[in-house]
């Protein structure tokens, strides 16, 4: 069983849906409480053992890659003034030299096209993607929980969830197959289908790991849903010749390229932080009077 090392985030999207934000500003760059959504998905990464993170960015994006670097002047002044607290944290957070790639990919042609622009930096090994939209809140991170899943079935890994039945159209969803160990065999994947169509109503959300077989197929996969190169439609591709697996995932997901998800996002971390719960239960409390304790 070949160890997932590296992870994919594609961060070229154009971020429309949260304009005027992002027009200046990577959508990946908006904080939840203190820390940007970028770093939450990279924590993540981390905690499930990922080695090298590769960003796939675009124009108006830099400032993602100077967050990941050292400041050597900031780093400096905190500890002169003895903010160790905040100087370790930021440690922490940082990734080591050389763990980090960069590749851009030039034009937005669709999340499936963002992906295969990252298949030198990738090679031939399986990998992890993770959308750095999606943040996710649980005990143990999901992508640990896939690698859990994938320690056990091997071949690629699918994070699903579950959507109401009228929603289907907005997701990627899967066919349910034989119930292995946290999941299930994936029958089919069909990319926002209409309800009636949909095989169910599990939604990929947001988290996968893939075989590198998966680069071929993108090399020469057609625009599908909304004239973009769909990642679903290659992984349909592959399923014909490998396995694929959904990990039914257990906690919240935040979808933070939409402002209401952000605002969820952030209500949900602050929340369960120590610090700050207490003061903004009373907060809320006096904005929705109705709320009872
Ligand atoms: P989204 O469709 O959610 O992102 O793509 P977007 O295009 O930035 O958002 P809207 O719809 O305009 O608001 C899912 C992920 O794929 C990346 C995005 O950055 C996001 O993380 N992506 C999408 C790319 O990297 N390149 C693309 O061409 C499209």
């Amino acid at each position: 069983m070949t160890k997932i090392r590296k992870a994919v985030f594609p961060v070229a999207g154009l971020g429309t849906r949260f304009l005027p934000a992002t027009k200046a500003l990577p959508k990946e760059m908006l904080t939840v409480v203190d820390k940007p959504v970028i770093q939450y998905v990279v924590d993540e990464a981390r905690e499930a053992g990922i080695e090298h993170f590769i960003f796939v960015t675009g124009r108006n994006k830099t400032a993602i890659e100077d967050h990941f670097d050292v400041q050597v002047e900031l780093y400096e002044t905190l500890s002169r003034r003895g903010k160790t607290e905040i100087l370790d944290r930021l440690e922490a957070m940082q990734p080591q030299p050389g763990q980090t790639s960069y590749t851009r990919q030039q034009v937005p042609l669709g999340l499936g096209h963002a992906v295969w622009c990252a298949r030198e930096l990738v090679g031939g090994e399986p990998f992890a993607l993770l959308l750095p939209d999606m943040i996710m809140q649980s005990e143990t991170g999901c992508l640990k929980q896939m690698v859990d899943l994938y320690e056990k079935s091997g071949g690629n890994v699918l994070s699903v969830e579950e959507c109401d039945p009228g929603e289907t159209h907005k997701y990627g969803i899967v066919g349910r197959g034989k119930d292995i160990h946290t999941g299930f065999e994936i029958t089919s994947m069909v990319e926002k289908p209409k309800p009636a169509d949909a095989p169910s109503t599990f939604y990929i959300s947001g988290r996968y790991i893939l075989q590198p077989e998966i680069f071929a197929l993108l090399e020469n996969q057609q625009t599908g849903a909304g004239g973009e190169i769909q990642i679903t439609d290659a992984m349909l591709r592959l399923h014909a010749e490998q396995s694929f697996y959904a990990h039914v995932y257990k906690g919240r997901t935040f979808d933070c390229g939409s402002p209401e998800g952000f605002v969820e996002a952030n209500l949900s971390f602050a929340l369960e932080r120590e610090e700050f719960r207490p003061y903004l239960k009373n907060f809320i409390r006096t904005l929705l009077p109705e709320i009872e304790s």
